[in-house]
């Protein structure tokens, strides 16, 4: 069975790697088929899975309503995480985190998820026009009544991160880490641990790139939200070809796979760490789970570390009107 781990001093524990379910419903191309979606959920808590990843924000509820359907038999066993904070559920209408939304969307997470509490309860992105105490504040209340147990944030600044964690412990964090995003370790990995405040990695394995199923000639689906990655040109994609082909080298010498390299060597970052890979596929799901039993030795990670400090990632993260939203 699967490894657990506390996200910070919140007591919540969870499986080592989570499910990310958002491909199931959104961000990369068509839906998944629903009964092969469920399947996929329900195979991932056989093989040791017990944290489930969603948002209001994915496919407008839909997600959740997935998961709601697919987590029932075995509701008590597992840890859902769902997140507040776009207007009517729809990222592309911008950030809502006014306290009376933030109400409407838990009581209408908790009908779609099929439970009465909502165990781990984010703020999507930081919603400049409401102040960080409301936000907090209004969790606090949705915690006190049972219908909420723990707080968390996605994205967040430092500022924000210590505001909210005065106001109601923040139990997590949840923000876009992994060998082709580093950021986090300047300041944000450092204030986690100084507060217990676990974090969950969320596009772990670089959005598909650092699994080297993802090269220069591969074509995106219409709706596929990498479309508008710079990170995802044509171009850099080639570029960025020299980062697989260092998980290629490491993986050979450990019988792994670029992927399971890329989702261990987070897992080895910190004790508190759990990454959330997604995937749509029976096959990746095994393949990812089996990252949480390999232990990267500190040679293996010094490899990791001189070969990747020679690379300079290529493109931004997001196109600018989303970078916009990160970091406050
Ligand atoms: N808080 C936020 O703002 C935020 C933002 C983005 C994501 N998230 C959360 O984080 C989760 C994971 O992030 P993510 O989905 O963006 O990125 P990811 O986990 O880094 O990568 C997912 C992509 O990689 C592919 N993939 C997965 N395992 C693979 C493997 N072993 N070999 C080859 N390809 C593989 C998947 O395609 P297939 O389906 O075809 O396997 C999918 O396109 C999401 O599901 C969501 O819950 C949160």
């Amino acid at each position: 069975m699967m490894k657990t781990r506390t996200l910070g001093k919140s007591g919540l524990e969870v499986s080592a790697l989570g499910l990310g379910c958002m491909g199931l419903s959104y961000g990369y191309g068509p839906a998944a088929d629903r009964s092969d979606a469920i399947k996929l959920i329900r195979a991932a808590f056989e093989r040791g899975v017990t944290f489930f990843d969603t948002a209001e924000a994915y496919a407008q509820g839909a997600n959740e309503a997935l998961l709601g359907e697919a987590l029932e038999p075995f509701r008590d066993q597992v840890v859902i995480a769902t997140k507040f904070g776009f207007q009517d559920g729809d990222a592309g209408k911008g950030q809502d985190s006014r306290p009376e939304r933030i109400r409407e969307v838990a009581d209408a997470a908790l009908k779609r998820l099929r439970t009465d509490r909502i165990d781990l309860f984010y703020q999507h992105r930081v919603d400049a026009s409401v102040p960080m105490d409301d936000v907090a504040g209004t969790v606090k209340d949705l915690i006190q009544q049972g219908k909420v147990k723990h707080f968390g944030l996605s994205e967040a600044g430092a500022q924000s991160i210590r505001r909210a964690h005065a106001v109601q412990p923040v139990a997590a964090l949840q923000s876009e880490y992994s060998l082709w995003w580093r950021e986090p370790e300047k300041e944000i990995l450092p204030l986690l641990e100084e507060l217990g405040i676990g974090f969950v990695p969320f596009s772990p394995l670089g959005k598909g790139f650092l699994t080297g199923a993802i090269s220069e000639s591969t074509s995106f689906d219409k709706s596929d939200f990498r479309n508008i990655v710079p990170r995802f040109s044509e171009e850099n994609r080639k570029a960025n070809q020299a980062l697989v082909d260092v998980l290629k080298q490491i993986g050979a010498s450990l019988d792994a796979t670029p992927a399971q390299v890329a989702l261990a060597w987070l897992l080895a970052q910190k004790p508190w760490i759990t990454p959330i890979p997604g995937t749509t596929k029976l096959h990746r799901l095994e393949e990812n789970v089996g990252a949480a039993g390999i232990e990267l030795t500190p040679g293996n990670l010094n490899t990791i570390e001189t070969a990747f400090a020679k690379i300079t990632v290529q493109g931004d993260r997001y196109p600018a009107h989303l970078q916009e939203r990160v970091g406050k």
